[in-house]
């Protein structure tokens, strides 16, 4: 497979995911999210609530790479996006696959308006994309309407916009992405 082009990965509105997109989702999110839990993907394509959009690369016609986003205004008016699901079938991996999808969500977000993509996920991964650990912690819905902390080292954050991240802790409305 050549190098992705920003042409290549599609962008797609939840919405609009058909009933061979939704198997083609739950098979690549199934074969790349192996933890207990992830036994969801089977059955449908998000964790705990349906982002609103998604990016795609396919390679000879399959799907192999995907990042999902969640859109959340939340205090201040900030306007995030909850970046989900990022995922690259495990023969595309190392190729830099995962960094293409994010900087064209990020090119997407600025143009959309967004302060910034946020992200739970492991810092080595996603640091080269510009995301560094929130200043303070957040909450959460839990499973039901309870909020819950998560602390500082548990969110990545990556500015798009002019603001700041509030430097105490931020309620992201909604659950974890
Ligand atoms: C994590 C995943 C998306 C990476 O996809 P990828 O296309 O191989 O990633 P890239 O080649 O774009 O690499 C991006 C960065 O992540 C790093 N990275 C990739 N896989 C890694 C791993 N398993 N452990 C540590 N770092 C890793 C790369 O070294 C690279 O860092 P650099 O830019 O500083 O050199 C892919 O391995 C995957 O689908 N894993 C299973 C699902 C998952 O865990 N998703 C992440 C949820 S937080």
């Amino acid at each position: 497979m050549s190098e992705p082009t920003a042409t290549a990965i599609k962008q797609i509105v939840d919405d609009d995911v058909d009933d061979q997109l939704d198997r083609e989702i739950r098979d690549l999110l199934s074969t790349c999210f192996v933890k207990p839990g992830d036994e969801v993907f089977r059955e449908r394509r998000y964790f705990t609530e349906m982002p609103s959009r998604r990016w795609l690369l396919r390679s000879d016609g399959r799907l192999v790479a995907h990042v999902a986003a969640h859109e959340r205004t939340i205090e201040g008016g900030m306007r995030m996006l909850g970046i989900a699901e990022v995922c690259v079938l495990p023969t595309h991996r190392g190729r830099g696959l995962a960094r293409a999808l994010l900087a064209t969500v990020h090119e997407w977000g600025i143009g959309a308006g967004f302060d910034f993509a946020t992200l739970f996920g492991r810092r080595e991964i996603y640091v080269s994309s510009g995301y560094q650990t929130c200043p303070a912690g957040v909450m959460v819905r839990d499973g039901g309407s309870e909020s819950v902390f998560r602390p500082a080292g548990d969110l990545l954050i990556h500015r798009l916009g002019v603001l700041n991240w509030p430097k105490r802790v931020v309620d992201l409305r909604g659950p974890v992405f």
